[in-house]
């Protein structure tokens, strides 16, 4: 049983084990997307990529092939993507995706939405507009998965983001950069910008689910959790109207160690 804390409006759940809180999470994006299946209405998913979601995945996978779980009525938007990036590429997020998720269960085609990497500068604005439209077309994300980034970025909006920011183009910042540049062929080759679904576009999630592991997460959760809101820390911006709407963070105990 995870131990539960409230903070600010935020649920928190401290599990015993990274898997406790991936198998918790697992049933929560199943619980709701059955639930509105019982009721004939689809289900929006707002997805991320990266180490902390894998195992959710892993699990619904299972499920999925367990013929316990279908993702029929269920629509997806991924948060960011790197710019410019061929979509087939090591250390892409379109391949991430399919690689977890998308190649193994039976989300409907044309349904799964990550931002497209691969469009040239000119088209950036066009796609990033299109991304908001095609949310809000489907009726806007019910729930949105989290994780957080070292320097406290959630997707990929990083110290500095605007509370209204919108889906855009964004540099990356150098620790970003270093923490990722292992997923990638050619490391020197990674991406140094994204396109990524913005602060407030986040925050207009009917529910987040945030998720944060092991003991290099401690400090960037203590500080998002108990610190100032600021700019300088995105993820301390999922307290604003905390109590208007669902937040909930799962942690393990060496991530949640400073809260
Ligand atoms: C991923 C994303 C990022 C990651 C964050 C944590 O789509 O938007 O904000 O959630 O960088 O990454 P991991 O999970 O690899 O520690």
């Amino acid at each position: 049983m995870p131990r539960t804390l409230e903070i600010e409006g935020l649920e928190l759940r401290i599990f015993p084990a990274r898997n406790d809180a991936e198998l918790a999470a697992a049933d929560r994006l199943a619980d709701l997307a059955g639930e509105r299946a019982r009721r004939g209405l689809s289900c929006v998913l707002g997805l991320a990529t990266g180490k902390t979601p894998i195992g959710i995945y892993r699990e619904l996978v299972r499920r999925h092939r367990a013929r316990d779980f279908s993702f029929g009525n269920v629509e997806t938007f991924n948060l960011d993507e790197y710019w410019p990036i061929d979509l087939k590429a090591r250390g892409s997020f379109h391949r991430f995706m399919h690689e977890h998720l998308f190649d193994h269960v039976d989300i409907p085609r044309g349904k799964r939405h990550v931002p497209n990497g691969s469009v040239p500068a000119a088209e950036i604005p066009k796609q990033c507009r299109d991304y908001e439209d095609a949310i809000s077309r489907a009726g806007g994300i019910d729930l949105q998965l989290l994780g957080i980034g070292r320097n406290g970025h959630i997707g990929f909006n990083e110290p500095g983001s605007d509370a209204a920011s919108r889906t855009r183009l964004v540099e990356l910042t150098e620790e970003t950069v270093n923490d990722n540049r292992a997923d990638f062929d050619d490391p020197s080759k990674m991406p140094t910008h994204a396109l990524t679904m913005g602060i407030a576009t986040i925050l207009e999630a009917r529910e987040l689910l945030v998720l944060a592991f092991g003991a290099q997460k401690a400090g960037i959760v203590r500080d998002s959790l108990r610190g100032p809101i600021s700019p300088r820390l995105p993820a301390s911006f999922l307290r604003i109207g905390a109590k208007d709407r669902k937040v909930t963070v799962f942690l393990d105990e060496a991530a949640a160690a400073g809260v």
